[in-house]
């Protein structure tokens, strides 16, 4: 008999990708997938450990499986990714859990799964220097049938002092290259209009065979010749890694979008140190002069970090005045979480108090919403290329796309239908969407 599957998906893009290859590893073990928690017979909850509150609210989640197991005794309840890696047994301490899967061991779940039972608990966190789930073709999850995501390469290789996440996945390793080809042909022979290429920091991939060595940028102008009417995307970059080969390729290739997510984390040299970034202020500076000269119309986005180890006013008006002086299009922003067994953890004190930490989190978020707001308003008059994604939120009779810098922008539907191109001319603007004719 078919079981069904349920996974909920916590975290960054990686992880909603590695759910796709969940749900391909599971239909060979004979389940299928369900998006209704109460028909499942196998719960899973597919985590993020980056900061605390993405944990907390995972084990909010395990309460509420447990609920489920309490009226179905049959159901198994587990937890997958980051957070199983990093709490490992723990997980099973809780009485919840049944099955604890890290992120380089999917491929042993069938095994797992005949094995498990509420008596007997089941868990596998080795990671592996060589796992790229390069064979597995995932099974899409996005509901435009549109725009796909497609892992390039797994684990981080940096040690930036704040994060989990070389703890959590390991080494870095990039995918065969010809395995990433064929996964956006096939994309592509679906109907999908755009590819995302995902890593932590896409711009350190380099993949080598006996016969050939495929680093970025050559990556780049592969799955960029699959078709001019496929949009290439890609993050995250990192800004110590960014080559001027990789923006002269997407200079050189219309379908290579024209966006960039650049974190930058603080605008303080002292801070980047500390966090070891391994570059500073003015090489950050110098990274986006150099794009904008090769690309005036690319779209920067960005992460911050607010309140870390020993920043004191002066590093954060470092990084109030890098933004102001960048001028992001968006950005992610966050006030600084303690994790244990980073290098921050042991060897720094996390010693900016929290109202502190919030009150500079709340002036960056300001000063960003005002740079948004002046960026976006700054795109009126202009025309974009849009691939329409499908109805707008906010009002049905309008759709939506994503102009090439990365841009939400709506505009009224006519007779144009999802996975089309179309001109568009910007008329209004929000600090997040440009309203469009
Ligand atoms: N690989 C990417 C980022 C991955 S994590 C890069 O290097 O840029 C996504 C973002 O979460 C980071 O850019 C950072 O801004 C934030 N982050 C990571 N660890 C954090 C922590 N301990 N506290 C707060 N924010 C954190
Ligand atoms: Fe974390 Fe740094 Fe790796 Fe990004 S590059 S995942 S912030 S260790
Ligand atoms: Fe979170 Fe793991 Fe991604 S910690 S941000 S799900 S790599």
């Amino acid at each position: 008999m078919t079981k069904r599957a349920y996974i909920e998906t916590y975290g960054c893009q990686m992880n909603v990708n590695d759910t796709e290859v969940i749900f391909s590893i599971l239909k060979d073990a004979g389940y299928e997938r369900t998006e209704k928690m109460e028909e499942a017979e196998l719960i899973l909850a597919n985590t993020c450990s980056i900061r605390d509150n993405a944990e907390q609210r995972i084990r909010g989640r395990i309460e509420v499986f447990h609920q489920q197991k309490k009226q179905r005794p049959e159901v198994l309840v587990g937890i997958v990714g980051c957070m199983a890696e990093r709490l490992k047994d723990k997980l099973l301490d809780t009485g919840k859990v049944d099955l604890v899967v890290g992120p380089d061991a999917y491929r042993s779940l069938p095994r797992l799964l005949e094995a498990v039972s509420p008596d007997h608990p089941q868990i596998d966190v080795l990671l592996s220097r060589e796992e790229t789930y390069a064979d597995i073709t995932p099974v899409r999850t996005d509901r435009n049938g549109i725009s796909a995501f497609i892992s390039i390469m797994r684990g981080c290789n940096n040690v930036c002092s704040y994060c989990v996440v070389p703890y959590t996945r390991g080494a870095e390793r990039s995918r065969d290259a010809h395995s990433i080809v064929r996964e956006a042909c096939d994309v592509y022979a679906r109907g999908y209009k755009e590819v995302t290429l995902l890593g932590q920091n896409v711009d350190s991939y380099l993949w080598k065979s006996s016969a050939e060595t495929v680093d970025f940028a050559d990556l780049l102008v592969m799955v960029a010749a699959i078709a001019p009417d496929l949009r290439v995307r890609f993050a995250t970059s990192h800004p110590k890694d960014i080559s001027d080969k990789v923006i002269y390729t997407m200079a050189a290739h219309p379908n290579i979008c024209r966006h960039i997510h650049l974190p930058v984390q603080s605008g303080s040299s002292r801070m980047l140190a500390l966090m070891r970034r391994k570059y500073d202020r003015e090489w950050y500076l110098e990274r986006v002069a150099k794009i904008r000269s090769v690309m005036p119309d690319c779209g920067l986005t960005t992460d911050v970090i607010a309140g870390f180890c020993s920043e004191t006013e002066e590093d954060h008006q470092a990084t109030l005045s890098l933004m102001g002086a960048v001028g992001f299009d968006w950005a992610f922003m966050f006030a600084y979480s303690d994790r244990p067994g980073t290098l921050a953890n042991r060897t720094m004190q996390d010693d900016v108090p929290a109202d502190v930490k919030n009150r500079r989190l709340n002036e960056i978020i300001e000063l960003q919403n005002r740079k948004s707001l002046e960026r976006y308003r700054a795109q009126i008059g202009q025309k974009h290329v849009v691939l329409v994604e499908g109805p707008s939120k906010r009002d049905p009779a309008m759709l939506c796309g994503r102009a090439s810098n990365n841009m939400m922008c709506v505009f009224p539907a006519g007779d144009l239908k999802p996975g089309d191109y179309t001109e568009v001319t910007v008329v209004d603007s929000t600090s997040a969407t440009l309203i469009c004719q």
